[in-house]
Order: structure tokens, then sequence, then C-alpha cells
């Protein structure tokens, strides 16, 4: 894995834009595997200050998403269906059809997590970002999860809960479960670029670079990636240097 520190969050989200516009300017028609949470908001802020300043476009770009709150309408404030169309598809020029999530209202599940797996399997991501959970869960990814795993229904861990409340009312709103694409899904893109700042990601990105390779700690598996770079800020990386 390559490891890019940078001072702070804002330096982060500077290199992440170069890494995914050069992805971009190169292959037009790239196909996005895209993430939501707090870490990756600076890159959607730049990515959509650059598509209109420097008219980089997203025209002809395909995007998949990691994973969605199961029970959530792709219209609830919470859900990340709604995260990403006001947090970036909005700002740049993609075509909402060419956009892909999984559908956490789906009354049958298994077909639903069946569907995203099939989906994926004809659209290679030429590029995953990916955040980090404390834990070390990647997607909805939590500890113990097989790293052959395809999309799948999880339950969330209680730290994940904790961790996700924070953007709800109280903590009884945050689901227990999640659509998440699986292992197997993510570690098939062709590249990788994984963020992570503070302090409070510092055990996960110890764990995911420099820890023994299990599925206790689901980052790890990034390791075997052949083409992943991880991109952190100094207090993420302080127990790695
Ligand atoms: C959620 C998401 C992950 C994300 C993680 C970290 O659990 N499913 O994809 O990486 O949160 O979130 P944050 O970036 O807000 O720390």
């Amino acid at each position: 894995m390559k490891v890019i520190v940078v001072k702070d969050y804002d330096a982060m989200s500077a290199k992440a834009l170069e890494i995914m516009k050069a992805v971009v300017v190169e292959k037009p028609n790239a196909v996005l595997g895209l993430a939501t949470g707090s870490t990756p908001l600076g890159l959607y802020a730049n990515m959509i200050k650059d598509c209109k300043e420097n008219g980089t476009s997203y025209k002809k770009v395909r995007t998949v998403n990691l994973d969605e709150y199961a029970g959530l309408d792709k219209n609830h404030n919470q859900s990340y269906a709604y995260f990403m169309r006001t947090n970036l598809f909005e700002g740049i020029d993609v075509d909402l059809a060419n956009t892909n999530i999984e559908d956490g209202t789906a009354k049958d599940r298994e077909k639903e997590c069946e569907r995203y797996s099939r989906l994926l399997d004809d659209m290679q991501q030429d590029i995953q970002l990916l955040g980090i959970g404390s834990n070390g869960h990647i997607a909805f990814n939590e500890p113990g999860t097989a790293f052959d795993s395809e999309t799948h229904i999880v339950d969330l861990t209680e730290s994940t809960i904790k961790d996700n409340s924070r953007l709800f009312e109280k903590i009884e709103d945050v689901p227990r479960q999640a659509f998440t694409m699986g292992l197997k899904n993510i570690m098939r893109a062709k590249k990788i670029l994984v963020l992570a700042n503070g302090a409070g990601k510092a055990n996960a990105v110890y764990g995911m670079v420099k820890g023994r390779v299990t599925e206790s700690v689901p980052a790890s598996i990034l390791q075997l990636h052949p083409d992943c770079t991880l991109v952190c800020d100094e207090a993420a990386a302080s127990k790695i240097v």
C-alpha cells in the first residue's frame, strides 16, 4: 500500500482531488466507486469547485456507491442516496441515471444484494474511494466479514451505530442494518483510494497498514491490493510513522 501523509484535512482533500481527477481526465467514461461519511466531504467539495471552475466533466462517468442503510428511502435525509445527491451529484454534471446505490427500501433484500453484485460485475471500478471506520471497517463490512463477501446485509456493530449517531437526532434513529458492497466487490477495483483523518482513526489506520491481514480488521485486506493508496493526515498517521 502506498501511504501519503499530509498535514491536515484540507491537504488530504486536495491530494484526493488530484488522484480522482487524474482518473476522470484520462478516462472520461470511468466507473467511480464512491463513499459516504464525513471524510470525503472535502474531496467532494473540491470536485464540485473543479468541475465549475476548470470544466472537469463527469458527463460520461458512471458511479457505484458502497453502501446504504436498510430501511431508509432515497429521499430520507440520512440515506446515503440523499447524501450523494446533496454533497456531490447536484454540484457536478454527472447524469443521475448513471449513479448507482443499493435500494434501502427493497422488499426482497437478498434479491437486491444479488442485483447489486451482478451490476458490479459489469462495472469494474476504475477507482474506488474508501473511508475507514474507527473499528477498521470499510463500507459497512464490519470486523469478521469474510474476505470473499459480495453485497450483503449487515448488522451494524454498537461502535458503528455510536459513531454514526452524531448525524441523527438520537441514537435510536440509526438503522441497525445496512446493505454493503462486499470486500470481494471492493477488491475488484483497478485502483483504491483510502482517506483517513483525525486521531480517532489512528488505531484503524495502524491495523490497515501495519497489522496482520485478518478478517478481524476488514481494512487490512487492502494490503493485498496491487494499487491502493492511503492519503491521511498527520493525526491519523500517528501510529504508523
Ligand atoms: C460509515 C460508512 C463508511 C465510512 C465510515 C467512516 O460507517 N459506511 O463508508 O468510511 O462511516 O465515516 P467518517 O468518514 O464519517 O468517519
